[in-house]
């Protein structure tokens, strides 16, 4: 099916959109007391309240039009068989196995992937165990109190989300350290104060071949070596997890000291393989598994629930409303828990990396936009910061608001202070606030999506990262698009490598006057 706009579905939505262009949200409510309870949807710990979207019963028929004329059933059944939906590349999208638990067996490419999976989360509880507990020592025979994880994109936005989502007040293993960009000052700042004899480095790569990765970890070798480490120790001192052995080997990780991961696990989409390594470290194995657990309980919901009763599903659909039959450009997310600060950047990957593409499954164009620009921040810091123009703004900026019920830190009055203003910021949205003064009137009328988790922990982390997961998948199938390749990632790297040699001293190449000059400028100094 093309991914235009010009079919029954769509053109049955698009003319929809135009009828209920007039009507308001406020309206919507007062003709419907039922409405907020009808448009809630919760499965175990999590509710979506999408009652305040500008829809009716009507939209939500012609939304779920669109999935039955993309024959989205067959490609979730075609998602979790192991098929090679992702094309371009002949793999499979098979992150669910990851968490599939014991019993499971799932074929990728005619071979059940399951004892390698346990294979290799058996090690992540060996390996976090030994850490945690004192026994993995380092070369000078002191126990390990600092690791340093370097990777980037989905080999850190995932590991550095969960490790700070699910943190406490004190650490109750080694302190973990992000290094993601190629900076050298993050490199100094997280360097500064360590030991070599008491610091692991965990170089997570899938392909290990990322410069910045590559880079990071020559640097953090160097500065072991330069600090009592000896070359032999460096098997103590490094592990790599990645798919790509020989080079992690050529790196001088001995390939008992890596992890796996698989061709068929894209990197966005690969917090619940090895890559978890740094959740485990940081907060212990049992708690890597309620990850996976949860993120298990969304695949079941996701593979079993009707469409009308699927959460991924409706979200995604709610998506395309906006973004394709409302014309909003972009989504933002705000969590109102300082716990998903980094949640905004990992579904920039994950939804942007995904469906950021603009041709379908058959090469051609797409006719209608794709991925939404996805942006966002903490609440209540948002706003101080960009709320003003989502409440009198001319754009149209749809908004997910994330809230956790249960105060785990024992604070009411900053607890309820955070809730209160979630929900009076959605309300304000919709409300507005008319005034004889134009410039302090609201127009409300404004969607916003509230998504309450009963608590923070590892299951419902697992649960909510699954549910977006899904939900970028839905609206690629709908896009008709692939959504687990990523080649529009790879010029703008070969293109930095051939500019480095220049910058670094080799004769210029051609480039325009821009390029030149600007080389050109970074050679002068
Ligand atoms: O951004 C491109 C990308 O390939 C992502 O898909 C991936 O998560 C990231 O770079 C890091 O890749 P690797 O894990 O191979 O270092």
């Amino acid at each position: 099916m093309p991914a235009s706009t010009a079919t029954p579905a769509w053109q049955a939505l698009q003319s929809h959109a135009k009828t209920l262009a007039r009507i308001r949200l406020a309206d919507l409510f007062a003709q419907d007391p039922g409405r907020a309870a009808r448009f809630t949807l919760g499965i175990d710990g999590l509710a979506a309240d999408f009652s305040k979207c500008r829809i009716t019963n009507k939209t939500l028929d012609l939304l779920q039009a669109l999935g039955r004329e993309a024959d989205l059933a067959r490609w979730i059944e075609r998602l979790f068989s192991g098929e090679a939906i992702n094309t371009t590349e002949g793999r499979a999208a098979m992150h669910m196995a990851l968490r599939a638990g014991p019993g499971a067996s799932i074929a990728v490419n005619g071979e059940d992937v399951m004892p390698a999976v346990r294979t290799q989360l058996a090690r992540v509880e060996s390996l976090s165990t030994a850490i945690r507990s004192g026994t993995h020592l380092g070369f000078d025979g002191r126990a390990i109190r600092h690791v340093v994880v370097i990777g980037i994109g989905g080999s850190y936005l995932g590991p550095a989300l969960a490790v700070e989502a699910l943190a406490g007040v004190q650490p109750t293993g080694p302190q973990i350290h992000f290094l993601a960009n190629v900076d050298g000052g993050r490199l100094e700042q997280v360097l500064f104060g360590l030991q070599p004899a008491t610091t692991l480095f965990v170089v997570i790569s899938k392909s290990f071949t990322t410069a910045e990765t590559r880079i990071n970890a020559e640097d953090a070798r160097a500065w072991f070596l330069a600090g009592g480490g000896r070359p032999e120790d460096i098997a103590q001192h490094f592990l790599a997890i990645s798919n790509n052995e020989a080079a992690a080997a050529a790196f001088g990780i001995a390939p008992e000291r890596m992890l796996s991961i698989w061709d068929w696990v894209g990197g966005r989409y690969s917090l619940w393989s090895a890559v978890g390594l740094p959740v485990a470290i940081a907060h212990g194995y049992p708690t890597f598994e309620a990850l996976l657990d949860g993120a298990a309980d969304m695949d079941a919901h996701f593979r079993s629930a009707p469409p009308t009763g699927n959460l991924p599903v409706l979200l995604a659909l709610l998506g395309l409303w906006h973004n394709v039959a409302l014309g909003a450009e972009t989504a933002a997310v705000v969590p109102y828990d300082s716990g998903l600060e980094k949640l905004p950047a990992y579904l920039q990957q994950l939804v942007m990396e995904s469906n950021g593409k603009g041709v379908d499954r058959n090469g051609r164009p797409v006719t209608m936009p794709t991925a939404p620009v996805i942006w966002g921040g903490i609440g209540t810091e948002v706003q101080h910061a960009f709320m003003q123009a989502l409440h009198q703004g001319p754009r149209l900026l749809p908004v997910e608001f994330i809230g956790v019920l249960e105060d785990r830190h024992g604070r009411p009055k900053q607890h309820l202070t955070l809730l209160a203003n979630l929900i009076g910021q959605a309300e304000a949205l919709m409300l507005g606030h008319p005034d004889a003064d134009p410039a302090k009137a609201s127009p409300g009328n404004r969607p916003s999506i509230a998504i309450l988790l009963d608590r923070l922990d590892a299951r419902s982390l697992g649960l909510l990262l699954a549910l977006y997961e899904h939900r970028t998948f839905v609206e690629g199938v709908i896009w008709n698009i692939n959504s687990f390749d990523q080649w529009g990632v790879e010029l703008g790297k070969r293109l930095a490598q051939r500019i480095f040699g220049e910058i670094a001293g080799e004769t210029p190449g051609t480039h325009d006057a821009s390029t030149a000059a600007l080389i050109a400028r970074v050679r002068a100094v």
